[in-house]
């Protein structure tokens, strides 16, 4: 049941406390965010239990390869590389049915990245929001980062007045704020279709990166994917964990790590993709510390140095952005000032335990 008005005035005022102690200065009072019933919350005394592992059945895997239930003649797409990332205009996914958010899963898979425009997807309420995204799986409750107060599903993306997430993340003494990463892969069940809307935004500014996964290893000799296949590397929570710990943030399930295959096959598509991210992608198994240093630094430049398979997704207001965590790896762009607002929520609904290639 949606929560009524006085429910949403109270977590709103209880996240504005929070705020308040985290130091969130508005420079004025009536510039505060748009939505704030998704303020950033933080309680660190909330707890999760582990993360139990669910069945899983891709919504892909029953969606009509022709797309006649989400594409139509009032669809408007626009390609913005052959290997990653389509704009769409004329589709409203708050109104797709069934079928139609199964082959949201299957054309996400397809093009990587989907770019929707003009959507009311964020005034459509916290639980219209929510059961979309549980389609594609149990949506991740973070373990550190914001979320809103009742509502542990929302992952919150919070940067202005002040309050700097993503310095807290990547520190000043880093020439830039590129930060490629798959989300939460340290899980042993990793995200597949997820959803980003954002509330508010910069006017220039705050794009998201995005490179093809699946491109990245169909650029390496056969020989090379050869070597890839059969390797497992270790994807750790531990070093989030011990930075919002440092920071007196909230640590709500205590730090996993998951031995996940190098190059992963899509239960969908059946395409292959490399599987390693700097994020969260620490060691690979087997092999001695320089050895596995010198392989994933290797892997690390040949994703960051891709321009050719990479995108910038930009942002309006009512962008909804879809993308396949499986198959890509994105970064954040912290290329606006702090006093400009960006306010942004994610829902993570955990896939299938990858597959190997
Ligand atoms: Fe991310």
């Amino acid at each position: 049941m949606a929560p009524s008005v006085s429910e949403i005035a109270a977590q709103v005022q209880s996240a504005t406390d929070n705020v308040e102690k985290l130091n969130l200065k508005n420079t004025k009072q009536e510039d505060g965010p748009s939505y704030p019933f998704y303020s950033p919350y933080y309680d660190v005394n909330e707890k999760f239990p582990p993360t139990e592992i669910f069945e899983y059945q891709d919504p892909g895997l029953r969606a009509d390869p022709a797309k006649p239930h989400l594409l139509n003649s009032e669809t408007k797409l626009h390609h913005i590389s052959p290997f990653i990332g389509t704009e769409v205009s004329g589709v409203q996914i708050s109104q797709l049915s069934e079928e139609g958010l199964d082959e949201l899963a299957l054309y996400a898979a397809e093009r990587r990245v989907l770019i929707f425009r003009d959507q009311d997807f964020k005034d459509i309420g916290p639980e219209k929001q929510i059961a979309i995204a549980k389609r594609y799986g149990h949506i991740q409750r973070h373990p550190t980062s914001p979320n809103v107060k009742g509502y542990p599903e929302f992952h919150v993306v919070y940067r202005g007045d002040g309050h700097d997430r993503l310095r807290d993340v990547i520190p000043d003494d880093r020439i830039n704020r590129t930060q490629w990463h798959s989300d939460i892969s340290y899980e042993k069940q990793t995200p597949g279709t997820t959803f980003f809307f954002v509330l508010d935004q910069p006017d220039v500014g705050g794009d998201t990166l995005f490179a093809s996964q699946v491109e990245a290893y169909k650029r390496l000799s056969p020989a090379f994917q050869q070597r890839l296949e059969g390797l497992y590397a270790v994807h750790s929570a531990v070093e989030q964990a011990e930075a919002s710990r440092r920071r007196g943030g909230p640590v709500r399930r205590e730090p996993v790590e998951s031995v996940h295959p190098l190059v992963r096959r899509h239960p969908v598509t059946g395409e292959k993709a490399l599987y390693v991210n700097q994020g969260f992608t620490r060691r690979i198994v087997g092999y001695k510390v320089e050895e596995s240093e010198y392989l994933l630094k290797f892997l690390y430049d040949h994703i960051a140095k891709g321009a050719d398979f990479q995108i910038r997704a930009t942002y309006k207001p009512g962008t909804v952005v879809v993308w396949d965590n499986r198959v890509t790896v994105h970064s954040a762009t912290g290329d606006y000032d702090t006093s400009v607002r960006r306010h942004a929520v994610r829902l993570t609904p955990q896939a299938e335990v990858p597959i190997p290639a």
